[in-house]
């Protein structure tokens, strides 16, 4: 094993994506073309902070194994490079294809700050192309959806609070990541970010979302470069989507047999109470324009665990494949990793399937299957040599799965009266950061969707864990950072139990 030069040991993960080296968040302009999947993402090359951002790149065609690009997008005088999505204009709408080659259009946010840090910031959307996947051209004309010029006030706002997002950076500088009691809005500042660009049944042209502050903005255009705005969801006076700053949306439409529905995927700034951040998604419908959720739906957590955020979809993939960070800005900054600091998410296949509990998202991990290396039954207290393992489990009432290290640090997975438990608080090294070490960053359960009978995966690469329960009903995605690698697996309550090797 490679031991690291700065944290306890080499925490890189290996099935999990991350940038060479330096800081690493959002995934970007996730699209998939002639049998390659683009990976752009939110990079900082200067530290293993958060900083002036650009869009690093990397392809793969398993979605596992990945090559790493030259920096695809640069900052410039409209502003660092934030996040945003890509598409393959295989019509040419935009007409910035030449010489019979259509091509790859990002939108993407430039974030401008202000002569002074707490003047506050702008957020425009800005669009680039590439003919060859790998080198891109800024429009000449850049920004195609300008900053609005006001931050829209409601007449009803009251001062949210984020506890934690910096003072004078507010969502970005993470390494100070304490408390503080600033009012969610900053006179100046305007939220209007993370452009997603989605293709629609409904809609004749190119769709939009962005995030607008506490509600989302639809926009329209027939070229991908003018962009008309169609409608807005949100705000909200109640609930978990009144509680922080909106980011990443995605729109997913699903064909399911029953006619068409809609999914609006939300990334949430949440307060660290409530889990920092966080994703959701919501069930409507998407008439051209704007977005509806259903009557009496409220928002389901994506991932119910802890590290799980802004998560995507792919465009122009036959399926709804989604990758997210897996970080939360209020602690990633400070892991113990070395050279590197972020990783994204496994891949995830998304369908929309019926369930006793109503509709739900089912998730589950794309390209595994090539990387196993062994395969055979577990048992109670088997020895684990690897680092880079899954599990494959089978039960029919309480179970507990937990993994060991000499050092008698444990993980531990529950199901327990119709519930997934997800214990961390033990696992490795938590002093890191005063906010992981909080109970709410140890422990999470949820509620199961189907009674009886259960199948679950478990799949550990170094540092980071990612459940499925339940066709993925329930998925929970965690980092820790154990002192030593796990050696024990202990079990009770599977019926049936198998191991995998990966890589
Ligand atoms: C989400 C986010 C986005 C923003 C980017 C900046 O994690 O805050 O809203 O575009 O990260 O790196």
């Amino acid at each position: 094993m490679l031991m690291s030069t700065h944290g306890i040991r080499d925490f890189r993960p290996r099935l999990h994506f991350t940038a060479p080296s330096m800081w690493l968040n959002d995934p970007n302009g996730l699209v998939y073309k002639d049998g390659v999947y683009h990976l752009f993402y939110q990079y900082h090359p200067g530290s293993t902070d958060w900083g002036p951002m650009h869009w690093g790149h990397a392809v793969s065609r398993d979605l596992i194994r990945w090559t790493h690009l030259p920096i695809a997008l640069y900052p410039d005088s409209l502003g660092t490079i934030f996040s945003g999505s890509a598409v393959w204009d295989a019509d040419n709408t935009s007409g910035l294809g030449a010489m019979g080659q259509a091509p790859l259009v990002a939108v993407y946010t430039q974030d401008l700050q202000g002569p002074a840090r707490r003047v506050g910031r702008k957020q425009h959307q800005s669009l680039a192309y590439s003919l060859d996947g790998i080198n891109f051209i800024k429009y000449q004309e850049n920004p195609v959806i300008p900053c609005p010029d006001k931050p829209r006030k409601r007449e009803d706002e009251e001062p949210l609070f984020d506890e934690s997002r910096p003072a004078d950076l507010r969502s970005f500088d993470t390494a100070a990541n304490k408390s503080s009691k600033e009012p969610l809005f900053q006179p100046g500042q305007i939220d209007f970010r993370d452009p997603k660009v989605f293709r629609s049944s409904t809609g004749k042209s190119w769709g939009l979302v962005l995030c607008s502050g506490d509600y989302a903005e639809f926009f329209n255009s027939p070229d991908l470069i003018h962009w008309t705005k169609s409608g807005e969801f949100g705000p909200f006076k109640d609930g978990i989507l009144s509680k922080g700053v909106w980011e990443c949306p995605d729109l997913l439409e699903f064909d399911t047999g029953e006619g068409i529905r809609h999914v609006l995927i939300l990334s949430l700034a949440l307060p660290s109470e409530l889990g920092g951040s966080r994703t959701v998604y919501i069930l409507g419908s998407y008439d051209g324009s704007a977005f509806r959720a259903d009557p009496d739906e409220e928002p389901i957590w994506l991932d119910w665990g802890f590290d799980n955020y802004a998560g995507v979809t792919f465009d122009n993939a036959d399926d709804k494949i989604l990758i997210g960070w897996a970080g939360n800005w209020k602690y990633s900054a400070l892991t113990p990793t070395t050279d590197y600091c972020g990783a994204m998410t496994l891949a995830r296949k998304l369908e929309l399937k019926k369930t006793p509990a109503g509709w739900r998202l089912f998730s589950a991990p794309v390209g595994l299957g090539s990387c196993i290396r062994g395969l055979r039954n577990l048992r109670n207290q088997d020895v684990i040599t690897s680092e880079v393992f899954g599990i494959a489990l089978d039960g029919d009432g309480d179970c507990r799965a937990a993994f060991a290290s000499p050092a008698g640090q444990t993980l531990s997975v529950e199901i327990k009266d119709g519930m997934l438990y997800f214990d961390r608080s033990n696992a490795g090294d938590t002093g890191f950061s005063e906010e992981f070490a909080q109970d709410y960053f140890s422990r999470r359960s949820a509620p199961r969707c189907f009674s009886g009978p259960w199948h679950m995966d478990i799949i550990f690469d170094v540092s980071h864990v990612e459940i499925f329960l339940d066709g993925g009903t329930i998925a929970m995605s965690g980092t820790v950072y154990p002192d030593t690698p796990y050696t024990r697996i202990s079990l009770e309550g599977c019926t049936n139990a198998r191991y995998m090797d990966f890589i």
